[in-house]
């Protein structure tokens, strides 16, 4: 499983890409917007930080200028995975980009059937919105599922790309069912590594260690 860091937020990019851990990062206007950055020199300052894909979203809904706004995104770096949405417009965009050789992210996607239309546009990625369908009492991972399902049936390239992760049991639940990918806000990655058992066992383990009065270096 891939993890991507689900922020335009250079530092936080930073001191997870430092880890190793981070294998590409997800961008959308609202992500954008809140880093008060402009997108272009943003997105190529992370494209810096990251050797995996980094999804940069186009802003317009009608198909031509998706494409226009895909290219222009494109030229930022070689491995940015240029965003459409769901609707028949950024369906064209996606089957147009592709055929270029662009990788594309099909995002907002909400149910199997748009999974369906996203693999056969050739997306790269779909999407789907884990945590907005449980904001709304239906099943976000029931969705992953599937799109699993569905993907291995035909066998299906596009990679399934889990978004809108809430809390670290999507991330476990996704890994489960075999998403190919999680994007997470950095904070909900970090929490990945967190047991109070751990940190227990780690405590006693220093205590005991301090009784030996050794050293290893
Ligand atoms: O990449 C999509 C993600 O940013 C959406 O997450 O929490 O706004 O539903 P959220």
């Amino acid at each position: 499983m891939k993890f991507f860091a689900d922020t335009a937020e250079i530092e936080e990019i930073a001191e997870l890409a430092a880890t190793g851990m981070v294998d590409g990062v997800t961008t959308n206007p609202s992500l954008i917007m809140k880093s008060g950055r402009d997108i272009l020199e943003v997105t190529r300052e992370i494209c810096a930080l990251v050797d995996g894909p980094v999804s940069a979203e186009v802003v317009s809904l009608e198909a031509a200028e998706m494409i226009a706004e895909g290219r222009k995104l494109a030229e930022i770096a070689d491995n940015i995975a240029i965003k459409v949405p769901l609707t028949w417009d950024g369906l064209k965009a996606c089957k147009t980009l592709t055929g270029e050789g662009r990788m594309v992210n099909v995002t907002l996607c909400f149910s199997a059937n748009q999974a369906l239309l996203a693999a056969k546009a050739g997306a790269t990625f779909v999407s789907p919105f884990v945590g907005r369908l449980d904001d709304i009492n239906l099943d976000g991972l029931e969705l992953i599922s599937d799109i699993r399902t569905i993907y291995d049936n035909y066998g299906f390239e596009t990679q399934i790309l889990a978004a809108s992760i809430r809390a670290v049991n999507h991330i476990s639940e996704c890994a489960l069912i075999g998403a190919d990918v999680v994007t997470a806000p950095p904070a909900i990655l970090k929490k990945m590594a967190d047991h109070p058992l751990t940190d227990k066992g780690l405590d006693a383990f220093m205590r005991d260690w301090a009784k030996t009065g050794q050293r290893i270096l």
